[in-house]
């Protein structure tokens, strides 16, 4: 079982306090979208939870314990830009080498590359290519399979279709929706966009001025908001339709 829960997480920079006693819960297995305008703070709790933004309240607790933030790290994220996240001197074999917990000797090495290329639903042979040689789509499922190195229990997904060609945003949510089916893993899911949201995520988040202000089912949050200010930002966000109704 994994739970990642953020208790009264509060995080301030300088006078500005981004996240204001935040509490949320990815209950094991389940992908919670997040929501909330430019600037509201989304980043910055994922970041939280790897370490990345300084927490000044509260804390982020994986299985009711503090999220090791050394060795295997249980908590993995995945950003929005597949070109800055690949280091382009490296292939991508040795891109999945790196981000191994343990030294393995050749052939585990090897075999340990093809299964992440394999759950990704990349060639093995692509190993040996340099990110240069890869579209968008396939370097952020390079950059997933460097996350499911680690063998994570929860993934923090930031806005990781945002920079892709609307073609291949569905493959790389196809595969989002696999991985979790087949490896179990918990996730916390941030888009702008509805459309993506409403097809990924059992629960949704929504925040504002540093607050999750509602919560609740994906059907019920994204159906029947509760909150004026839920309304406020579905008429703003792209995606406001269901994905069925776009094509
Ligand atoms: N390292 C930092 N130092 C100072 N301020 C920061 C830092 N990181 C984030 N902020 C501020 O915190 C606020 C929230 O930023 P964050 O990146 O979490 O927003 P976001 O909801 O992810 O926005 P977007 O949808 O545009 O990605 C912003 O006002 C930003 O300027
Ligand atoms: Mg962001």
């Amino acid at each position: 079982m994994s739970t990642l829960s953020f208790h009264d997480v509060r995080v301030r920079y300088g006078s500005h306090t981004v996240l204001d006693d935040v509490s949320l819960e990815v209950a094991d297995g389940q992908t919670v979208g997040l929501v909330g305008e430019s600037g509201c703070g989304k980043s910055t709790l994922a970041r939280a939870a790897v370490g990345l933004a300084p927490l000044t309240g509260g804390q982020i607790l994986l299985d009711g314990r503090p999220v090791p933030n050394r060795g295997r790290r249980p908590v993995q994220m995945v950003f929005q830009d597949p070109y800055s996240s690949l280091d382009p001197r490296m292939t991508v074999g040795e891109s999945l080498a790196e981000a191994m917990p343990e030294r393995l000797g050749r052939t585990a090495r090897q075999a340990e590359i093809a299964r992440l290329l394999a759950l990704v639903h990349l060639d093995a042979a692509r190993a040996a290519d340099l990110p240069v040689r890869l579209s968008g789509g396939q370097r952020q499922r390079v950059a997933l399979a460097r996350a499911l190195a680690a063998r994570p229990q929860v993934i923090l997904a930031d806005e990781i279709t945002s920079a892709l060609d609307v073609s291949v945003q569905g493959a790389v949510l196809n595969l989002i929706r696999d991985m979790r089916r087949d490896l179990g893993l918990s996730m916390l899911f941030i888009s702008h966009n509805l459309a993506v949201v409403r097809y990924v995520a059992d629960q949704v988040a929504v925040l504002h001025n540093g607050q999750i202000v509602e919560f609740g089912p994906t059907a019920q949050v994204l159906g029947a908001p509760r909150h004026d200010y839920t309304r406020h930002l579905l008429a703003a966000l792209p995606g406001a339709v269901p994905l069925k109704e776009q094509m």
